[in-house]
């Protein structure tokens, strides 16, 4: 196999929640091109259309399911669905996520459970539905954040805990399925991509983060992509368990 065989995804199947706008959109075009057939999952159906498009325009097949992953049987249905159009699932990408800044002592019990619904649980409910029926070879990438490692600022107690704790969850997860099941698991900690997410920082905020990047810059969704379909396939075979800062630099700062 040639490196660049190595990144190649011909012949499999991707799923990417999230992927209705922002980086999970990237990403399902990058799977694509890269030769993966996309099974798209987000609450706005009709907003999954745009990135079915994106996935075809590359040559290959796409499905989109309306679904909400903090709900387990969502969660299920979409992995169902993947299975009976397409017989396999051989890579996962965890992109669905909210992000909130809330001071702690004004937090509501409904606003913290809301983020650790969606970005932690609804995580573990994916992974759980792929682990049945994943092949050994395949991989789940687990989209956490910077904000899983460090802090940038913002009253983010949720948010934080939600992408720590899905770098916990990467790491058991890798543990428990490396060997028999042969599932890698691993995840990305982005750092500023711009997304509707990002669309709703204060005027200068982003600005006054840039400072703490070497490379002083915002990321292009595209080179996170890379990064996705690097740790997809084969080019990734033997790295498992591991966070992948994707961020200019912000964490070692
Ligand atoms: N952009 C950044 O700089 C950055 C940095 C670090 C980490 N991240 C992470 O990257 C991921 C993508 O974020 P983004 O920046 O691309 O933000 P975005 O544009 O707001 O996209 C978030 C995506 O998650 C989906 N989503 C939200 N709640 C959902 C639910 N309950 N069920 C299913 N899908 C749901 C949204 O679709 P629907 O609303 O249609 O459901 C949307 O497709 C998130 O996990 C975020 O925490 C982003």
């Amino acid at each position: 196999m040639s490196i660049l065989e190595r990144f190649c995804l011909t012949g499999r199947v991707a799923i990417v929640t999230g992927a209705s706008s922002g980086l999970g959109v990237a990403f399902a075009q990058g799977l694509a091109e890269a030769g993966a057939d996309v099974v798209l999952g987000a609450r706005r159906a009709e907003r999954l259309e745009g990135t079915r498009k994106l996935v075809t325009d590359a040559g290959r097949r796409a499905l989109a399911v309306a679904t909400d992953v903090a709900r387990q049987p969502d969660c299920q249905a979409l992995v169902d669905a993947a299975m009976a159009e397409f017989g396999r699932v051989d890579v996962l990408v965890n992109n669905a996520g909210i992000g909130t800044a809330v001071p702690a002592t004004r937090e509501t019990v409904e606003q913290f459970e809301q983020v650790i619904d969606v970005n932690l649980n609804g995580c573990y409910w994916m992974a759980q539905a792929c682990g049945k029926v994943m092949q050994p070879g395949s991989s789940i990438i687990n989209i956490s954040s910077v904000l899983g490692l460090t802090t940038a600022g913002l009253p983010q107690a949720a948010y934080s805990a939600s992408k720590a704790g899905l770098i916990g969850l990467t790491r058991d997860l890798a543990q428990q399925w490396g060997g028999r099941r042969g599932i890698r698991v691993n995840a990305l900690a982005p750092g500023f991509f711009a997304s509707e997410m990002t669309d709703q920082y204060k005027p200068g905020y982003l600005e006054q983060q840039l400072h703490r990047v070497p490379l002083g810059r915002t990321g292009d969704p595209a080179e996170l992509a890379a990064a996705v379909v690097f740790l997809a396939g084969d080019a990734g075979g033997y790295i498992t368990g591991q966070t992948l800062a994707v961020d200019g630099g912000m964490t070692i700062t």
